[in-house]
């Protein structure tokens, strides 16, 4: 097992609202992270402008897409195992087009269309408005690629159409890039340098969101804490920023109250935190507005400091403990996740007994937990050896599931006989009779469905609990309605 909760349905093909008058079919899946999922529905908004509507059936599809993800070796083979797939269908449909997005796109480039076949098209992260001169130049019988990194496209102008959703909880980007240089970590070069996208465009997006309906927003860049607006450009060219620009610049507490403040009934969450960027006014911006939600997804990836050393984490582990003691103090009901690999080149018996021991102190509510997966062009490639032996980074990997485990159940128990507010996303998945909603703290909860509605803020009394789900029943619509 590698991950204690799937956040995001990894394959599942998207669907939009059909457009009249379209006739080309699109299949777009997507694989990794939840910044990928969000691009796809800016790419299906940029294609339904072209004349396609999506399907769910491979086998209709004129143009097949998916978007990759290459954070691991293995989300890379299952990438190769679909275009398998695809190559199968192509064989009874052979006008299907295919192409290849995301982070894999960025990585290999044009060796894509040499070493796969099946592939027509490489679209990388911030290509994807080219994607209709790319369709032009495949629809006349040529390969097209474009991997360009941008030093400003965020996407901030195109309002994405929301495919596949729930219509309660939605995924907002608000920056992309990241200039953070983890040493394990190949998004730097996959995804390019750091860059803001305009307020504005973020709170146009976040009021169309709720006048839809919607009720829930994640805000979404590979560093949150990182967020710096000052004009459009990189965020390592702020210092050449003029004093008017660095007079109005707005930072991540500052877009974040702006957000709160702008529509007070929405839940706000973000996500990833960077320990190292997390600003003590970011914890209490969270703490004075009700409807951000108190949860924060923290990776630390090692409890060792030879090893933070290592990845360039640019803090200690004892730094960490007070960025959590800080958190607990003014957000004492915060729920905290963690990222953590397991194995990384040189880590020692002693260096993950201190990981171990990390968890103990912080007892996270949950986390993602990964062995090391050597990644071609970063620095740990180069200069490291992937030394430790793959049977000793699992045995590792088990041991540090196995505590967090324990450490969810620890926390999941501790809300038996509370009541939480519930957000009802969708029904159950083991029983159409019951509500599947999350607390504020990202704790999924399941109750009996009464007369209460998707998108709904009801207060669950919570009788009993698994590992990671509260179980209970509906008491009543929260104040949050
Ligand atoms: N800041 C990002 C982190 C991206 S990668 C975010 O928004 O989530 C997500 C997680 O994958 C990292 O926190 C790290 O724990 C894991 N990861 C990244 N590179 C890895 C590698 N080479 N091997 C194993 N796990 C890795
Ligand atoms: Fe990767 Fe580190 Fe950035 S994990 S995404 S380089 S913060």
């Amino acid at each position: 097992m590698e991950k204690i909760i799937d956040e995001n349905k990894q394959g599942d093909p998207l669907v939009l609202k059909q457009k009249e008058g379209n006739t080309k079919k699109l299949f777009i899946e997507s694989y990794g992270c939840a910044m990928n999922f969000s691009d796809s529905e800016i790419v299906a908004s940029i294609l339904q402008n072209e004349g396609f509507n999506t399907t769910k059936n491979l086998e209709d599809a004129d143009l097949v897409l998916v978007n990759t993800c290459s954070i691991r070796d293995k989300a890379e083979q299952t990438v190769r195992k679909r275009l398998e797939k695809y190559n199968a269908v192509k064989r009874t449909n052979p006008k299907m087009k295919v192409g290849v997005l995301g982070c894999m796109a960025e990585r290999l480039k044009s060796k894509f269309l040499e070493e796969e076949k099946i592939v027509d098209l490489v679209v990388g992260p911030d290509a994807y408005k080219d994607l209709p001169n790319l369709l032009a130049e495949v629809e006349d019988g040529r390969d097209a690629i474009n991997v360009v990194l941008s030093k400003d496209e965020t996407y901030g102008d195109i309002s994405p159409v929301r495919i596949n959703t729930n219509g309660v909880t939605a995924l907002v980007s608000i920056t992309r890039g990241c200039d953070n240089m983890c040493t394990f970590c190949v998004v730097p070069f996959t995804r390019g340098r750091e860059r803001s996208r305009d307020p504005q465009s973020i709170i146009e997006e976040v009021n169309d969101l709720w006048n839809k309906g919607y009720k829930e927003i994640t805000l979404l860049g590979q560093n949150v804490d990182s967020y710096l607006w000052y004009g459009g450009g990189l965020k390592k060219d702020f210092v050449k920023a003029t004093e008017m620009q660095k007079a109005t610049a707005v930072d991540f507490a500052k877009l974040l109250s702006i957000c709160a403040e702008t529509q007070p009934k929405m839940r706000i969450r973000f996500s990833t935190s960077n320990p190292q960027d997390m600003s003590l006014d970011v914890i209490k911006t969270m703490a004075k507005y009700d409807n951000i939600c108190n949860h924060i997804h923290l990776p630390v990836q090692s409890g060792s400091n030879r090893i933070l050393k290592a990845m360039n984490r640019l803090h200690t582990r004892e730094e960490y403990f007070q960025l959590i003691d800080n958190i607990r103090e003014i957000i004492p009901n915060c729920a905290i996740s963690q990222d953590i690999i397991a194995g990384f080149p040189t880590e020692t018996e002693e260096d993950h007994k201190d990981t171990l021991s990390l968890l103990e102190y912080v007892k996270y509510n949950f986390g993602y937990m990964f062995t090391y997966s050597e990644r071609p062009g970063t620095l740990a490639e180069r200069k490291l050896e992937d030394d430790v032996p793959e049977a000793t980074k699992s045995r590792r990997l088990s041991e540090i599931i196995a505590l967090q485990l324990e450490h969810s159940e620890l926390r999941t128990k501790g809300y038996l006989g509370t009541t939480v507010e519930i957000l009802i996303e969708r029904a159950s998945k083991k029983s159409s009779e019951h509500w599947s909603g999350r607390s504020a703290q990202n704790i999924v909860a399941v109750f009996p469905k009464e007369n209460y509605n998707i998108g709904d803020f009801v207060n669950v009394k919570v009788t009993d609990c698994t590992k990671a789900t509260l179980i209970g029943e509906a008491i009543g619509l929260s104040k949050s309605n």
